[in-house]
């Protein structure tokens, strides 16, 4: 009953959340979809943080595209073994997390730090940042404790496949009940982190400005200080 709880309801609980909640915050809140910017009170130490928290995120959803969705026979099929992966997702993943968690720990120093970016912290964010901080360290523990440290664990044989079950409606709970604890707790913190996401900051990623990337050309003109007659060509003036 526990399992099914944990590994059935909480995970459609935590999407239906995340899809609800960021319809109902773009009706409502359409102008506030945004990261409540605190670059003018601070920007040193943002400039540092900033990159190395979403550079370090990126290559961590990266791995996990390839972990949790790519099924392991696929990447046997192409040459690929369990030793060579493990190796690669130990090195990566390791590298990855350690970003995410210096970048996030910098961003949090500063938000502590300095009194306006401090007071521009809403007490959902104040819980979020709790949550997500939990994510990273139990992200991290997985990858150096149990894959690293403690010989190495199989995550694509249980944590996978539970995962590709929540997306194609037919989750095996038995999965990720037998999965090590630094999982569970991660997974746990996750799905609370998914449900938190639309009433927080963390709402800034669905309304990145990916459209800036292939937007036309805007084209800027400086003023033209002449007087009118001068600005026209010699075709247009009365002679
Ligand atoms: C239900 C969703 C999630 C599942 C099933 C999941 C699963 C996993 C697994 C299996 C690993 C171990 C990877 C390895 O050892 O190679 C891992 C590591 C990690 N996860 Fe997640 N995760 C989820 C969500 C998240 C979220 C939302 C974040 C961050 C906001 C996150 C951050 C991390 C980090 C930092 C690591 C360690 C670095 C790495 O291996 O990439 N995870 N996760």
């Amino acid at each position: 009953m526990t399992d099914v709880l944990l590994w059935v309801v909480a995970p459609y609980l935590a999407i239906v959340l995340l899809v609800a909640g960021t319809v109902w915050r773009y009706r409502y809140d359409k102008f506030g979809l945004s990261t409540r910017s605190s670059q003018l009170y601070e920007s040193r130490l943002l400039r540092v943080g900033s990159p190395l928290f979403h550079f370090g995120l990126l290559m961590v959803v990266g791995g996990h595209v390839l972990g949790l969705v790519v099924p392991k026979n696929l990447t046997e099929f192409f040459g690929v073994s369990e030793e060579q992966y493990h190796l690669v997702s130990l090195g990566m993943g390791s590298l990855a997390g350690l970003a995410t968690v210096t970048g996030l720990g910098i961003l949090l120093w500063r938000r502590v730090r300095t009194p306006a970016v401090r007071g521009a912290t809403t007490g959902n964010d104040k819980v979020m940042y709790v949550v997500l901080v939990c994510v990273l360290l139990a992200g991290l523990a997985t990858t150096v404790i149990t894959n690293g440290v403690q010989g190495g664990y199989d995550y694509r044989s249980t944590v996978s496949p539970w995962f590709r079950g929540v997306l194609l409606l037919h989750p095996d709970p038995s999965l990720m009940a037998s999965a090590p604890l630094s999982y569970r707790v991660h997974v746990l913190f996750a799905m609370v982190l998914f449900a938190l996401w639309p009433f927080s900051r963390l709402v800034h990623a669905f309304s990145a400005p990916v459209r800036y990337l292939v937007r036309p050309y805007i084209v800027y003109r400086s003023r033209d200080e002449r007087p009118v007659e001068r600005r026209m060509s010699r075709e247009w003036q009365r002679r």
